[in-house]
C-alpha cells in the first residue's frame, strides 16, 4: 500500500496538474500565497468561483520540494466542484494520508491546507468589498428613487 501511495506523489510530482495562474485582478478569483516557515518553501494557489459558489477553475504554482509539489497539485484536483465551505475544510492530513508522506514531509501537506485557506479568504475579502460599494450605490439609488416616488405621489393626490 506503501508503495502505491508513494506512487501518487511521483505521478502529480512528475505531471502535475492545474499548474499556472489565474488573473489576480479578477473578481470571482482569490489568491493564497503561502511559505512554510520550517524551509521557506511557497506556494500560491489560486480558485475561480462560480455564481453558485462553486470552485470552477483551480491553479497552482509552488516553488519548494516533492511533497509539496504533490501536495498542491492534489489539492487542486481536490477542491475542483466543491463549495468553498467544502474546500475550506480539507486537512492537512487527508492529503498526506492519501500521499503517504512521512511525518518529517507533513508540513509540505500544510502548505496547501493553508494555501486553500488563504485564496478562499482572499476571495471572500473581495466579494464583501464588492458588496460594500454596491450597496452604496443602491442606497444612492433608492434615494433618487425615492425622490421621483413621491414626486409622483404628491402629483397623483393633486
Ligand atoms: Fe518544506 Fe516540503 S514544503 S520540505
Amino acid at each position: 500500500i506503501a508503495r502505491a501511495y508513494h506512487e501518487k506523489v511521483i505521478a502529480h510530482y512528475e505531471r502535475p496538474r492545474n499548474v499556472g495562474s489565474l488573473p489576480k485582478g479578477d473578481i470571482d478569483v482569490g489568491t493564497g500565497l503561502v511559505g512554510a516557515p520550517a524551509c521557506g518553501d511557497v506556494m500560491k494557489l489560486q480558485i475561480r468561483v462560480d455564481d453558485n459558489g462553486i470552485i470552477s477553475d483551480v491553479k497552482f504554482k509552488t516553488f519548494g520540494c516533492g511533497s509539496a509539489i504533490a501536495s498542491s497539485s492534489y489539492m487542486t484536483e481536490r477542491v475542483k466542484g466543491l463549495s468553498l465551505d467544502e474546500a475550506g475544510k480539507i486537512k492537512n492530513t487527508e492529503i498526506a494520508k492519501e500521499l503517504a508522506l512521512p511525518p518529517v514531509k507533513l508540513h509540505c501537506s500544510m502548505l496547501a491546507e493553508d494555501a486553500i485557506r488563504s485564496a478562499i479568504q482572499d476571495y471572500q475579502s473581495k466579494r464583501a468589498k464588492l458588496a460594500d460599494t454596491t450597496q452604496k450605490s443602491f442606497i444612492d439609488v433608492t434615494r433618487s428613487g425615492a425622490t421621483a416616488g413621491s414626486a409622483a405621489a404628491a402629483h397623483t393626490s393633486q
